[in-house]
């Protein structure tokens, strides 16, 4: 795509191409995340981070991966401290933090967020997450993850569980996979089944999909099991979410005899039992700080 200046809203804005080219980067910057070798490629360049949402890994490890290749951040990890306290609208905020940064990054919960505030600022948006839409950062060091533990994509049986209908991740994820050759299986509860739209989409690029609600029906078969919490905050009924909370823990003995490596963008809440943690099944450790070489590439790709 020539990333230089662009905006990283959706997956879908990537071609295989220009995602394989980020995770060649990534490897390359692996060594500078282990803090093995040392860079100052983003040196005098500054990241405006807007988290209007709660976040750990995603805004830190954004952080981690400017600063490794010395840079600086600015920003806010929760509205409540800044203007809009006061009164203040998004759409002055982005723009003052755009006049401030070299690119722009931002989670929210409104879907379709950062295509407005892309169209607002001059310099390159990043979307952290945009309600229950896309999180395309997450879906490259998801995929970068997958090629670093198993080698490859292509091939790979994979099957998202969990919630499917409000999981950002996993709406992110889909669309990348579509552009790969692997088998995907989607796993949830039938309250939580992955969009209509998505698997339209899907199905009109030639994906075909196995949807279950049992979890057993695909395990035998599955490389990699992506296991997802269920988006409280996104129910519009708390009752609704009460009845189909703990639908899925996946725990060692369930696992015992599979082949699948257990993966999960974080936070869990008691969908992954601690028993999995240090058990070559669980890989969400590992995921987790393949965030900062995945994040340190686009930086470096995007920013002039
Ligand atoms: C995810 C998110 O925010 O969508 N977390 C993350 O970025 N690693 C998943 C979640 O909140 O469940």
């Amino acid at each position: 795509m020539g990333f230089n200046q662009k905006d990283i809203i959706s997956i879908r804005d990537f071609t295989k191409k220009d995602i394989e080219y980020i995770l060649k980067i990534a490897a390359e910057m692996e060594p500078i995340a282990r803090s093995k070798e040392k860079s100052d490629i983003l040196s005098g360049k500054l990241l405006g981070m807007l988290f209007y949402e709660p976040s750990t890994r995603t805004r830190l490890s954004f952080e981690a991966a400017m600063k490794r290749l010395a840079g600086s951040t600015i920003g806010f990890a929760e509205a409540g401290t800044s203007s809009a306290t006061k009164g203040e609208n998004l759409t002055d905020t982005v723009r003052i933090v755009g006049e401030y940064s070299d690119a722009v990054v931002i989670r929210h919960n409104k879907e379709g967020t950062a295509r407005f505030v892309a169209d607002i600022v001059d310099v390159p948006v990043i979307n952290a997450g945009d309600g229950a839409g896309q999180h395309p950062t997450q879906t490259l060091l998801d995929l970068f993850t997958m090629k670093q533990i198993l080698g490859r994509i292509d091939d790979l049986h994979i099957s998202l569980v969990g919630d499917l209908k409000y999981g950002r991740t996993v709406h992110s994820l889909a669309y990348a996979l579509a552009m790969f050759d692997v088998d995907v299986s989607f796993v949830s509860p039938k309250e939580l089944k992955m969009p209509h739209e998505i698997l339209h989409d899907l199905d009109k690029s030639g994906v075909e999909v196995f949807e279950t609600d049992d979890i057993n029906d695909v395990l035998n078969k599955t490389d990699v099991l992506y296991v997802t919490r269920i988006q409280k905050e996104r129910f519009p009924d708390p009752q609704e979410y009460s009845r189909i909370k703990g639908a899925y823990t996946i725990d060692y003995k369930l696992l015992e005899g599979s082949n699948a490596i257990v993966m999960h963008p974080l936070p869990r809440v008691d969908e992954i039992s601690h028993d999995v943690d240090n058990t070559p099944y669980g890989k969400y450790f590992e995921q987790a700080f393949y965030g900062v070489p995945v994040r340190m590439a686009l930086l470096k790709s995007i920013i002039k």
